[in-house]
Order: structure tokens, then sequence, then C-alpha cells
């Protein structure tokens, strides 16, 4: 799949958002190793601390249908400045997808990839837990 169509996925999921608190619609497309795209939209809700990100329900989808490795995601938001991951996000996209590239765009067709080692430098991950 070319990073054009990819990023066209993660646009297509985008228009399911459930953002009727922020008004922030984002979408998100993941591609696993072997080439399957797992889709996410943001999904907010009214206590706004269960509200899930596009990337995060990218993530669970393609675990919870069996994927574990991963090469790319991209992430679609209407915004000039393009839209990176949030913090949490980050985390869980180290842990579960490692060093993946992420391809930032907008409703314009920019775009800019990034890696995640560049997204979130210094990472906390399992490997301290076996420190001890
Ligand atoms: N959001 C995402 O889905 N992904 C991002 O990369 C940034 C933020 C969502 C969460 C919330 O529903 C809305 O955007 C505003 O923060």
């Amino acid at each position: 799949m070319t990073t054009v169509e990819l990023v066209r996925n993660a646009r297509r999921a985008r228009r399911y958002a459930r953002a009727p608190y922020s008004n922030f619609l984002v979408g998100a497309a993941l591609e696993g190793r072997g080439g399957r795209v797992y889709t996410g939209c943001n999904v907010e809700n009214s206590t706004y601390g269960l509200t899930v990100c596009a990337e995060r329900v990218a993530v669970w989808k393609a675990l919870s249908e069996g994927a574990s490795t991963f090469r790319r995601i991209a992430v679609v938001a209407d915004t000039e400045a393009l839209t990176p991951p949030c913090g949490a996000c980050r985390q869980i996209l180290w842990e579960y997808c490692g060093d993946i590239e992420i391809i930032l765009a907008n409703l314009h067709g920019a775009t800019r990839t990034y890696r995640m080692a560049e997204l979130l430098p210094a990472p906390f991950d399992g490997s301290f837990l076996k420190e001890q």
C-alpha cells in the first residue's frame, strides 16, 4: 500500500469520529507487517476522561484481531500544523508497535513523516521492569 492510500484510509476513518465535545475529528490507519490496515477514529465520552484517541482505537483493533507487528501509522486531522499523537498514544504506540513510521497529514494534502523514536525519546518500557 502506498503512503497516499494509507492516508486515504485514515481520512475515511476520520469521518466516523465521535467528537461532539471537542468537534476535533481524527482518523488513523495502522499498517501491519503483513499489509493489513486497521483504522481508528477518536471516540469521545460525556465524562471526557473516557475519550479514546484515533491512534489507540486503531492499535486496540489490530491487537484484538491478532496482529502483532507493524510498519506505519497515518494520522489525519483538519489542522494546518499537522496533528501529532498525544503523549498517551506515543507510549502505547511505542509499547505495541515499536519504532514505526508516523505519517501525519491534514485535509489539504500536507504530510510529514516521523519515526516513533523521534517522537518519544528516552521511552519507559517493559525492559526497565526486568531490572529489579
Ligand atoms: N485526538 C486524537 O484522536 N488523536 C490525536 O492525535 C490528538 C487528539 C482526539 C482526542 C479528543 O477526542 C480530541 O482529539 C481533542 O483532543
